[in-house]
Formats: structure tokens, C-alpha cells, sequence
């Protein structure tokens, strides 16, 4: 296959946009010493703040897998046998409970019964009512193996009203939907480089309120990698790397951001709500059943959806993958086997990127034996963006 023939549209790993590309082979040189790398890092840092909306915090780019961000909010955060409220509609969501049982922390799950909405806001006032010793509370925004968005500036308010500290994983969300990380009062954010940021992987994002600080400045985290105070005392105090950085993928993800900028925030958040409508009017041309029960509860950087029935959804990806050259998802956890789910995260989230996903998509159900028309499915894409 070559690869003008082929379109990952699974929602991250994401495909690489050549500008993006062009980064990674910039002429490297030691990021340790080289102050001109430096600068870079912290011009990235200053536009993933102006991305995020978070003026104050601290905000670092650790090399590492998101999952890195996400355990070592955590550990710094989480000390043996405190409470940990844990929004639990989603395998990553539930995920968070795991972590806070590796150290020594007690998940209270919140949610676990409805995958398919956001979290009801009631049942959370309700928990957090009933135990008022809780130091934080976990909140997956994009669920990505179920396209779940959950309502961040609700749960931001309620969590509020009551004082834990709020940790957001934004890692599928980051880039493609608002997070207001002040407005919000978000304490802990964590973001990853290859969903809608369109960079490999291999860097995670974490930003850092002043009430996360005080806390992990209470729980002295002993580790190394995963803590998070070397970062401040030792890159925000002296102007040095805890360890040796990829300069590569800061320069990609540099370039990311400088596209998202050229383009406006406004404009690119509208770009992902259009690819989020256009793909709800493919799916019911299909007569498909997206995952969420409703469009709001669906992210707009991810979609996900049903497995008809008598369809063998790996036989599915098959098919669109190595006949049509187009690359999507199954699913994780519970829902593996049952959910499939298209990505259209940055670049991915575009007229003609969609128009290949769905007829593609339509395609490969014919050649399963179920009656899709195409036609239609170019027609409810078409009549979205008008
Ligand atoms: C919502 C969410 N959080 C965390 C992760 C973990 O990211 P990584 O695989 O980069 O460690 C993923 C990856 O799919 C994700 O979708």
C-alpha cells in the first residue's frame, strides 16, 4: 500500500500532518545544553497555557505516554488511605480507580452504572456531601474508547462547591474542545501528543494549580520520574531538565500548535463540532447507533458506534483497512468487540477526511451483506457542512 493510499482515522495514535512531519526531522542538537531549546519548550508551554485557558498554573511537557500524566497526578496527590471520588463512566474513567489503589488510596466510584451520558451531577453532589474528607476527584472529559464527553464546566462546579481538587484527563479532548482550565478551577490537567495534537506519541502534558501544589508539597511523592516537584525546583527554579528531553517531538509539537494558532482556537473547537454533527448524519443515513445516547454527550473528536448485529467488527476493520486503505477502531474493556469508532482529531477532522471514513465504512458493511447506501451517507456529510 502506499502511503498516499492510506488514511488513519482511528481516534490517536492520529495521522501526522506533513508540516508536523517536517518538524521531526529539524536538525537536532543536545536539549540539555542548548539554550535555543529551551526557548522553544518554553514557547510551547506558553501556547499549550493560552490552548488550555490556564493563566497561573504551572504547566510542563514530560516525555513519557500520557498514562505517565495520569499516574503521576496520582502519586503526588494520593497518600495512603485517602479518599478519592472517581467518575467511573468510561474504561478510562474506571482506569483512574486503579491508580489510586496502587497508592494506598481509597476510589469511591461515581457513575460506573451509565456509560452512555455524562455523569449525573446529583449523584456526585450527593457522594461528595457523604464524605467530606475526599482530596480529589477524577474526571475523564473525552472518554475515548466509548467517545463519551462528560460535562467538565458542571462537574468543574459541583467539585467546586465542595473543595476537593478536581484532576482532568483532557487527553483526547485536549485541542479539539474548550477546557477553561481557570474558569474552571481544574486543578490537575493532563493531556497526551497523539491524539487531536496530531504529534506522535511519546509526550504527555500536565498543568498544575496553586491548591495541587499545596497538596503535593503535603504529600512529598519519594519517586523519581513521576515527580512532579523535580519540575518545578528543578526546570522552573534553575532552568534544567529533570532528564533528557526528546527535542524532536517538542519541536513537533511546537508546529502542532503554531497550525492551531494560524487557524484560530474558535475556529479550529467549530471545525471539531461540524466533524462531530456530520458523523452523528452519517451514522443515522447507516441507520447506525452512536454509542452516547445523545449528541451532547458524544466528543467532537471521536465517535463512537454500535456493532450491527451479525457483523464480526475485526472482520469489519479488515476489510476497510487492508482493501480500502482506511484505518479505524474497535474498542477496549467492556465494550471490545461491541463499539467501533472513527477519529476526527486535528487534521482528521475535515469534509474530505469524513467522506472517506463513512463511505469507506459503508462500504465494507455492504461487502458484509448489510444494506448501506452510500449515497446517502455522502449526501448527510455533504448537507452538514452547506
Ligand atoms: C482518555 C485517555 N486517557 C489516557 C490515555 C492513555 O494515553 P497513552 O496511550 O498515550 O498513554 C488514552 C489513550 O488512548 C485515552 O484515550
Amino acid at each position: 500500500m502506499f502511503f498516499t493510499d492510506r488514511f488513519i482515522l482511528t481516534p490517536g495514535p492520529t495521522e501526522i500532518p506533513s508540516r508536523v512531519r517536517r518538524a521531526l526531522l529539524r536538525e537536532t542538537s543536545n536539549p540539555d545544553l542548548d539554550p535555543s531549546f529551551l526557548e522553544v519548550y518554553n514557547r510551547v508551554r506558553d501556547m499549550l497555557k493560552k490552548l488550555i485557558g490556564a493563566r497561573t498554573s504551572s504547566l510542563y511537557v514530560i516525555p513519557g505516554e500520557a498514562i505517565l500524566g495520569l499516574e503521576a497526578a496520582i502519586a503526588n496527590i494520593v497518600k495512603p488511605s485517602s479518599k478519592v471520588v472517581v467518575i467511573a463512566n468510561g474504561v478510562y474513567g474506571e482506569g483512574f480507580g486503579d491508580f489510586v489503589k496502587s497508592y494506598g488510596g481509597i476510589p469511591i466510584y461515581v457513575g460506573n452504572g451509565e456509560w452512555r451520558k455524562s455523569v449525573d451531577l446529583y449523584e456526585l453532589d450527593r457522594v461528595l456531601e457523604k464524605n467530606r474528607d475526599v482530596v480529589a476527584v477524577t474526571l475523564v472529559h473525552c472518554d475515548t474508547p466509548s467517545a463519551l464527553l462528560n460535562d467538565l464546566s458542571g462537574v468543574a462546579k459541583v467539585v467546586k462547591e465542595h473543595g476537593p481538587l478536581l484532576i482532568v484527563d483532557a487527553v483526547s479532548s485536549i485541542g479539539g474542545v474548550p477546557i477553561d482550565f481557570d474558569g474552571n478551577g481544574i486543578d490537575v490537567m493532563i493531556g497526551g501528543s497523539q491524539k487531536v495534537l496530531n504529534v506522535p506519541a511519546g509526550l504527555t502534558v500536565i498543568a498544575i494549580s496553586k491548591a495541587a501544589w499545596d497538596k503535593i508539597d503535603e504529600v512529598k511523592y519519594h519517586g523519581y520520574y513521576l515527580n512532579l516537584r523535580l519540575w518545578r525546583d528543578m526546570l522552573d527554579d534553575q532552568g534544567i531538565f529533570p532528564y533528557t528531553m526528546s527535542d524532536v517531538l517538542i519541536y513537533a509539537l511546537e508546529e502542532s500548535l503554531n497550525m492551531i494558532f494560524e487557524e484560530g482556537l474558535e475556529a479550529v473547537f467549530k471545525r471539531h463540532e461540524i466533524a462531530k454533527k456530520a458523523s452523528w448524519n452519517a451514522l443515522e443515513a447507516m441507520n447506525l447507533e452512536p454509542y452516547p445516547i445523545a449528541i451532547e454527550y458524544s466528543s467532537p473528536t471521536v465517535t463512537a458506534f454500535i456493532v450491527p448485529n451479525n457483523i464480526n467488527e475485526e472482520k469489519l476493520r479488515d476489510i476497510t483497512w487492508r482493501k480500502y486503505g482506511v484505518m479505524i477502531a474497535g474498542s477496549w474493556g467492556r465494550l471490545k468487540g461491541k463499539v467501533l469508532r472513527i477519529g476526527h482529531m486535528g487534521v482528521q477532522a475535515s469534509r474530505t477526511h469524513l467522506l472517506i471514513a463513512y463511505t469507506v465504512l459503508a462500504k465494507a458493511l455492504r461487502d458484509l451483506g448489510l444494506n448501506t447506501n452510500i449515497g446517502r451517507v455522502v449526501e448527510a456529510i455533504e448537507e452538514t457542512y452547506k
